[in-house]
C-alpha cells in the first residue's frame, strides 16, 4: 500500500478553492490536507467555502457535507458520529481531536484540517494505523487467567476492584494521544506510545487478570515504556478526557515497587 509521510520542514502548496454558493450568508472556509497516492503529486491544501446555515454544528458535519455536495474525492474515516468509534480522529486547528465532537464555532477563522501528525498517510485525512494496531496486539489486550471461572458464573470483582478500571476502559483507541507525543513521533517503531500503554495498564489493573508479572516483564525495556518523559501532551489532547500519562506513571511505579 502506498503511503506518504510529510518530510520535516516541508511546506504544503495551495490547492483548489471551492467557492460558496451564491447567496450564502454564513460562510466558513475549511482548508483541508489532500494527498492522493494515485496522482503521485505533492500534498496540497484545498479550500472549501461552506454555508453554515445549511450544515450541522460539528467539523465532521462539514466534512460530510463537502464530500456529499462539493467534492466526492475527499477521503476521511468516520462511523458513529458520537465520539465512540474513534475513527474520525484528525488534527483540527492544531489539535488532535475527534471531528464529530469538535464544534465548528470553536474555531476562529478558517478551519485547518490535517491527518493525525507523524503517521504515514494512506489518502487525505486517513492515517495508516497498522503499526499502532500491531503494537496494541502486542500487549495482549484480553483477560489472561489460568484459574477457570466459577461454574455458571462470571469472574467477580468487588466494587473497589471494578472502580480501578474507570478512566481506562473508556479509551476508544483513537490515537490522538500517541500522535501528539514527541517521544512517539521520534521512536514510534519501538516506543509503544500512550494509547497502547494505557491499554496495557487497563489489564495490569484488572483484579481478574493473573498475568500481571508477565505483562510488566514485557514492558521492562528501555524503549517500550521508558521513552515516556512525562511531557503530558497525551493527556492534554485526549478528546475523551482521559489521562494516559497517569496510567504510564502507574506502570512505572509498579516497576519500582516490584524491584524494591
Ligand atoms: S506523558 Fe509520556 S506518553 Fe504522554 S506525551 Fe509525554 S512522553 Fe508522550
Ligand atoms: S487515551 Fe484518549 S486520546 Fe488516547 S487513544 Fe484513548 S481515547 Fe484516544
Ligand atoms: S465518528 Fe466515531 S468517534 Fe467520530
Amino acid at each position: 500500500m502506498a503511503t506518504f509521510t510529510l518530510p520535516r520542514n516541508s511546506t504544503i502548496g495551495e490547492g483548489r478553492t471551492f467557492k460558496a454558493p451564491p447567496g450564502a450568508t454564513r460562510v466558513k472556509t475549511f482548508r483541508i490536507y489532500r494527498w492522493d497516492p494515485d496522482r503521485g503529486d505533492n500534498p496540497r491544501l484545498d479550500s472549501y467555502e461552506v454555508d453554515l446555515d445549511s450544515c450541522g454544528p460539528m467539523v465532521l458535519d462539514a466534512l460530510i457535507k463537502i464530500k456529499n455536495e462539493i467534492d466526492s474525492t475527499l477521503t476521511f474515516r468516520r462511523s458513529c458520529r458520537e465520539g465512540i468509534c474513534g475513527s474520525c480522529a484528525m488534527n483540527i486547528d492544531g489539535l488532535n481531536t475527534l471531528a464529530c465532537l469538535k464544534p465548528i464555532e470553536d474555531v476562529k477563522g478558517d478551519v485547518r484540517i490535517y491527518p493525525l501528525p507523524h503517521m504515514p498517510v494512506i489518502k487525505d485525512l486517513v492515517p495508516d494505523l497498522r503499526q499502532a494496531y500491531a503494537q496494541y496486539r502486542s500487549i495482549e489486550p484480553w483477560l489472561k487467567a489460568d484459574t477457570p471461572p466459577p461454574p455458571d458464573e462470571e469472574r467477580r470483582q468487588s466494587k473497589e476492584e471494578r472502580a480501578r478500571l474507570d478512566g481506562l476502559w473508556e479509551c476508544i483507541l483513537c490515537f490522538c494521544c500517541s500522535t501528539s507525543c514527541p517521544s512517539y513521533w521520534w521512536n514510534g517503531d519501538r516506543y509503544l506510545g500512550p494509547a497502547v500503554l494505557m491499554a496495557a495498564y487497563r489489564w495490569i489493573a484488572d483484579s481478574r487478570d493473573e498475568y500481571t508479572g508477565e505483562r510488566l516483564d514485557a514492558l521492562e525495556d528501555p524503549f517500550r515504556l521508558y521513552r515516556c518523559h512525562t511531557i503530558m501532551n497525551c493527556t492534554r489532547t485526549c478528546p475523551k478526557g482521559l489521562n494516559p500519562a497517569q496510567a504510564i506513571a502507574k506502570i512505572k511505579q509498579l516497576m519500582v515497587e516490584r524491584q524494591g
